[in-house]
């Protein structure tokens, strides 16, 4: 390892306490966090392993005016849920905290205090929606209006859910408030806020000059904001839930989650050792690492290191090692689709299966690109690598030392090439799965691992000791002796990964062997006893990953379901318009005369039609469901005094009109028999 530290403080993302965790957040952040902790721990080092629920920021308010409860109800249950399920995985934090806990509202107030003291904020006015009804500001999420990209209704003042377009909540139309359905108004509030650019200088020395080694797409989204130029970052909002603004004149505003957050980090060590926590924070000699995912890493490569900067006396981190994402049988995972596999249930559904959940998260993981979960990929890597060469291997090493010398380690007679190349191969596999662990390359590191259990079970398989023990029992002793030595290799090199096996592969030993005892010949003495064989892994039968397949088709029916009805919804009446305004509409009919595709466009036809008053061209967005050929001849009903546009170039005089049927599709009107061009309709 790079510097000499005396020890290691790990972080892992705090999860938001608004649902369960599921797999993609534990292949992103909570698993390779545990591997790289059980490996320190096995290596003899001082580690701090810190966590705790998010528990603040307008998600989890809307969630509990949904459910008709409080926000600390919220948070109460999901706080529960997600500390019972990392404890299932095996996934031990020292503390898993809360960022609602009395110490850190504490913390995070001081914190607050003491850069406002220090004058390292700025403050800013600005006009913001307000609920004149409500009498509250509205955060984007709670404004709602039509969409201006697509037309959708129900867009959210940051989203629109439909189209996926970013909004900034005076782009939407029509905006009204979710809390009362007011029409919310323009009001001027102030505003506290980080100058992140006079920390651009420094970030840029320190992470673009110092940390090079951090990972590509870590390091290339640091360099891509700072060169981006870094602007100032509100701290505080205006909304009841969260920890007080803790300054004269700031009543109703809270600190910013993504402020309160990362020093919740700090506040759960505060909890866990309340004099002895500024060791871990404030010494050089603290190596600090957080885990998190890609969608945090501007929060704690940049904002959180300039709050510490700003503070003064902290430690930075020593790596930020964020994963992309995980998807779900080829789908993003999606918490509100319900489209995921939830830890807990896992755990109901998988019993004693903790081990290959977190084995398949770390083969699969997403270190360098987005990655794929599937269960058939989940049920393969089970049971032909976990079950038939690690869990197989150890089998047939315990079965056959009970058989032939009834559970007794056998003597190691004179070793042939054969035993000094199984074992000699190990070194260098401890050596590689060290340098991956400490370089952050865990799926590597499992390969080493692996490589371990393939070196013991291909040593087994060419030997065949239950073979030779019929005719040379002394040759079989030492073959099981060597073969019960990779045994115990195995169950420490395994520790971080599959935690479970590896104990029980100890229990069953009878061992408890140091890290540096993987690839030694001596790790089992002679004559040492070990308990009755028992199955490390078990297969994952074809019925289970059925029950789970089945459950997300009907997740992705009820998807396409909710999809009919929504496209089959009747339109709704427009507003009324008089008599004038109908009348001052010219529709009439034409004849289309040529008809091209508009190059580069996959909807946009050319249209030159005769309108007996003129030829003109009517560029319209009828390509998808009309070839030019379809159209050519065609009599229509042109919208013909529709102020012209110029679409891709070309001027545009007039609309065709076209009627939209439910499923989306486009005809066009064409009266039941020709008529003379230019008719007036009406
Ligand atoms: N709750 C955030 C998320 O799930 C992570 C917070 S990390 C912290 O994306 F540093 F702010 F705590
Ligand atoms: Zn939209």
């Amino acid at each position: 390892m790079t510097k000499n530290y005396k020890r290691t403080l790990v972080t892992c993302a705090l999860p938001y306490a608004n649902g369960p965790v599921h797999i993609g957040h534990l292949a992103g952040v909570y698993v390779p966090a545990d591997i790289y902790v059980r490996y320190l721990r096995m290596r003899g080092e001082d580690v701090l392993y810190v966590c705790g629920s998010d528990e603040h920021g307008v998600p989890i308010t809307i969630k509990a005016r949904q459910q008709g409860c409080s926000p600390q109800d919220i948070v109460d249950r999901y706080h529960g849920i997600i500390d019972s399920s990392f404890k299932d995985l095996g996934i031990f934090f020292d503390i898993y905290g809360r960022t609602s806990s009395g110490v850190h509202a504490k913390n995070a107030s001081e914190f607050f205090r003491k850069l406002y003291e220090d004058g390292k904020f700025i403050t800013r006015e600005s006009e913001q929606y307000y609920d004149p009804e409500a009498k509250t500001f509205l955060a984007d999420r709670y404004i709602v209006g039509t969409c201006p990209k697509c037309g959708a209704e129900g867009a959210y003042g940051d989203q629109c859910e439909k189209c996926g377009s970013t909004l900034s909540p005076e782009e939407l139309l029509n905006p009204k408030s979710k809390l009362s359905g007011a029409e919310p108004v323009r009001k001027k509030t102030t505003h506290w806020y980080l100058p992140l650019q006079d920390y651009e200088q420094w970030l840029r020395e320190w992470i673009l000059e110092g940390h090079k080694e951090w990972r590509s797409n870590v390091y290339g989204q640091v360099k891509s904001w700072l060169d981006g130029g870094l602007q100032p970052r509100a701290v505080t909002r205006d909304l009841d839930w969260g920890v007080p603004v803790p300054v004269e004149g700031a009543e109703g505003k809270v600190l910013y989650v993504w402020f309160d957050a990362p020093i919740g980090y700090i506040s759960n060590t505060q909890e866990l050792l309340p004099d002895d926590w500024e060791k871990w924070w404030k010494s050089e000699d603290t190596r600090l690492v957080h885990f998190i995912g890609k969608d945090n890493i501007v929060f704690h490569c940049i904002v959180f290191p300039s709050m510490l900067k700003a503070y003064g006396g902290y430690v930075l981190p020593e790596n930020v090692p964020a994963n992309e994402f995980l998807n779900l049988e080829g789908e993003k995972i999606s918490t509100s689709r319900g489209w995921a596999v939830w830890a807990h249930e896992y755990v109901k559904d998988f019993p004693g299966k903790q081990d290959a959940l977190r084995y398949v998260l770390t083969a699969n993981a997403p270190e360098t690109k987005d990655n794929d979960f599937s269960w058939k990929d989940f049920q393969t890597r089970n049971n032909s690598e976990l079950v038939a060469i690690f869990g197989n291997f150890v089998n047939r090493a315990m079965v056959l030392t009970h058989k032939f010398f009834g559970g007794v380690t056998p003597q190691a007679g004179e070793l042939l090439d054969i035993d000094r190349e199984a074992l000699g191969a190990i070194p260098a596999l401890k050596a590689s799965l060290e340098s991956d662990i400490e370089g952050y390359h865990f799926r590597e590191a499992l390969k080493d691992a692996m490589g371990i259990a393939r070196v013991g079970n291909k040593y087994i398989s060419d030997t065949e000791p239950w073979k030779v023990a019929k005719t040379d029992l002394g040759r079989a002793g030492t073959i099981l002796n060597v073969a019960l030595q990779i045994c115990a290799h195995l169950s420490v090199a395994f520790e971080p990964f599959t935690p479970f096996a590896a104990e029980r592969l100890r229990v069953m030993l009878g061992v408890n062997p140091s890290w540096d005892s993987i690839g030694a010949a001596d790790v089992i003495a002679a004559g040492h006893a070990i308990k009755p064989a028992e199955l490390l892994f078990t297969k994952v039968e074809d019925a289970e990953i059925e029950i789970q397949l089945q459950r997300l088709e009907a997740i992705k029916a009820e998807k396409a379901a909710a999809a009919e009805v929504e496209a089959s919804k009747v339109v709704p009446q427009k507003a009324e318009i008089s008599f004038e305004q109908f009348d001052a509409m010219d529709i009439r009919t034409a004849t289309v005369l040529e008809a091209e595709r508009i190059p580069k466009t996959d909807k946009l036809l050319k249209l030159t039609i005769d309108t007996s008053i003129d030829r003109r061209v009517i560029v319209s967005g009828i390509a998808e469901y009309y070839t030019p050929e379809q159209m050519v001849g065609k009599q229509i009903c042109i919208l013909a005094n529709l102020a012209p546009r110029t679409i891709r170039g070309i001027e545009s005089k007039g609309m065709i009109l076209m009627a939209r049927q439910s499923d989306g599709k486009m005809r066009f009107i064409t009266p039941q028999e020709v008529l003379e061009n230019g008719a007036l309709i009406g």
